[in-house]
């Protein structure tokens, strides 16, 4: 996620500017930049990789200034280059913006103001809305930007400043967050608290649709431009809670933004409600000549895989081998030019994943990427980019990255189905509608924990944890059995339910805790069956099923109902529980959540 700090008071700009943005440093970034007035006149640089280049560039800039706006980026459209950088200028250079957020109808509204013969420098979403502004503005920066936002689609938190008009600060909120603080007669407009709080703990949080007009005071208008008060809050958070915004753990803020995880992933995928990937789709033909579909990845994103390569299977009706990097690597029998090969990773510097991606390239394969970090070295080499937009993960158990690496790849799924015809518009509109709903829906979860932190109670001292499932369901509980080993050290196993018999019940002992995810109604009796042998061998079975499930409820110790939702979707709801289950089991053990003994977050090497 990007980083916006504004300022508009007595105090040096750059300096309030700079201070703020290091302190969003540790989410990670990949440019920086910021404009101020001074002397009437508009500054701004900006350059790609680290703050320190920025603050270089600026070294011969003493830089007397009193209102700014700075920004640091995390590529969501166009390579980290100091030319994407934030801020964006209009084409006369009078107006300079920052924007935390995806503009989704930027394509049309770029295309139409070339026409008009506007240029453009960078390939961002948000060069748009400076241009925008340009072509509205008539000497009133606020009356411009009410005219903008009507036309922007999106999310968007945006920091507005004109050479023009060098006293006005103006920022709007519409979905992307964004907070201020009252520090005396300054004025500072943040995305993140921390980079206020060394100045005040006075906080307004801005509501969405809120426009904040900063001259001589301030001004805060609603979504229908009516003037509003806001209440002023006094926070008492330490700078360390206020970088987790108020979650004690990375692990657990990652886990409680997957509705907007989900969101965000979804909006550069559909247009108008329809699925367009842009330069990430393939035609019909291209499609077509492809006789093998490989998914190739590590640890959580591997298990993405598996759900892509059902959901590949089940709509577009073309088999897929999924396979773990570390062994593709070394064992690509079969790879040509009629391979597609797809590599899903968070970071897309998994060396395992980047060595099987050239590996492929070396055969002649064409190679897409579901990643989450753009401009990283997969992302670079991949022929095709699918982006997750989940926004920085810290903790370095994957949790929203994984359930936006299988919505993008459910995405990639329907998208190949619709081009060879293997469903209908209809079929695909009616599988979109359930989807937007499971941001909703991951939600009630959320609001729902207190079953799972009770589980979590009783399970903290088991030396093993087993889970079972079936078809999509063993999909689901191989990655619950990895988040709950990764961070609370307990032996935990997967196991396909209609393997048991086959040896693994022999593990099974008087009070094994078992979890068993059971969602799929045309196995729902097998998976009953099988929580009634281990129950038989006095397993304590933590069920989470669908709604209409009161059968495997009556069996189970103890059950968790998911919202409904159709078959196919059911993944997505039902790790909610898994990742929640092991950020308790590990808080209860008073382990290092974010931190795992002997692990990091990006495996760089073999
Ligand atoms: O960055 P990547 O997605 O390529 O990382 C792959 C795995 O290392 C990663 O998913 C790992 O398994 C997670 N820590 C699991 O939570």
């Amino acid at each position: 996620m990007c980083g916006i700090v504004c300022y508009s008071g007595k105090n040096a700009a750059k300096d309030v500017i700079l201070e703020g943005l290091e302190r969003l440093e540790y989410r990670g970034y990949d440019s920086a930049g910021l404009s101020v007035i001074e002397k009437g006149k508009l500054f701004t640089a900006k350059r790609s990789g680290k703050l320190s280049n920025l603050k270089l560039a600026l070294l011969d800039h003493p830089l007397e200034a009193n209102i700014g706006i700075g920004h640091i980026r995390w590529a969501t459209h166009g390579a980290p280059t100091d030319l994407n950088a934030h801020p964006h200028l209009s084409n006369d250079k009078n107006i300079a913006l920052v924007h935390n957020g995806i503009i989704e109808n930027f394509h049309e509204l770029k295309e139409k103001l070339i026409k008009e013969g506007y240029h453009f420098t960078s390939s961002t979403d948000t060069e748009v809305i400076a241009v925008l502004l340009e072509k509205y503005y008539e000497g009133d920066l606020l009356e411009a930007v009410k005219k903008v936002r009507k036309i922007l689609k999106g999310s968007y938190a945006l920091g507005i400043i004109a050479q023009s008009e060098p006293d006005r600060l103006v920022c709007v909120r519409c979905e992307s967050p964004l907070v201020m603080g009252l520090a005396g007669g300054d004025v500072l407009v943040a995305s993140d608290i921390p980079s206020i709080l060394k100045y005040t703990n006075k906080l307004i949080y801005l509501e969405n649709g809120d426009l904040l007009d900063v001259k001589d005071g301030y001004q805060i208008y609603d979504i229908d431009d009516n003037k509003v008060d806001r209440e002023i809050k006094e926070v008492s958070w330490s700078l360390e809670a206020a970088s987790k915004e108020g979650f004690d753990h990375f692990m657990e803020k990652e886990i409680f933004e997957q509705p907007r995880a989900i969101e965000d992933c979804l909006r550069n995928k559909l247009v108008d409600g329809k699925i367009d990937l842009g330069d990430a789709s393939f035609t019909k033909e291209e499609l077509r000549n492809f006789n093998k579909v490989y998914i190739v990845a590590c640890g959580t994103a591997s298990y993405a895989g598996n759900i892509g390569k059902y959901a590949i299977e089940k709509f577009a009706q073309i088999p897929v081998v999924n396979e773990l990097a570390s062994e593709f690597r070394y064992n690509n029998h079969f790879i040509d030019e009629k391979t597609l090969l797809i590599l899903v990773s968070q970071s897309g510097e998994t060396a395992d994943t980047l060595a099987a991606l050239r590996e492929g390239k070396r055969k002649k394969a064409t190679t897409l990427v579901v990643t989450n970090v753009l401009a990283s070295s997969i992302d670079r080499e991949a022929d095709k980019s699918v982006y997750c937009l989940a926004g920085p993960e810290i903790a370095v158990a994957s949790t929203k990255a994984y359930t936006t690496q299988v919505m993008s790849l459910y995405i990639l799924a329907l998208d190949f189905a619709l081009k060879l015809k293997k469903i209908t518009e209809k079929e695909v509109e009616e599988i979109l509608k359930e989807v937007s709903k499971l941001p909703g829906k991951i939600q009630e979860i959320l609001d729902n924990t207190d079953p799972i932190k009770e589980f979590a109670n009783e399970i903290k001292d088991a030396s093993s944890v087993f889970y079972i499932g079936r078809g999509l369901d063993y999909y689901s509980v191989i990655e619950g059995a990895l988040k709950l080993k990764e961070v609370s050290y307990i032996h935990s196993e997967a196991l396909a339910a209609g393997e048991l018999k086959h040896g693994t019940l022999a593990l099974i002992e008087e009070g094994s805790p078992v979890i068993a995810v059971a969602t799929q109604e045309n196995i729902m009796d097998k998976t009953f069956s099988n929580i009634e042998e281990v129950r038989a061998r006095g397993a304590k079975v933590f069920t989470i099923c669908g709604e209409n499930a009161e059968k495997l409820e009556n069996v189970s110790y103890k059950s968790y109902k998911l919202p409904q939702t159709i078959d196919s979707l059911y993944p997505i709801l039902a790790v909610i529980p898994e990742q929640l289950l092991a950020y308790y089991t590990s808080g209860a053990k008073g382990l290092d959540v974010d931190k795992p003994r002997n692990l990091a977050k990006s495996v760089t090497v073999e």
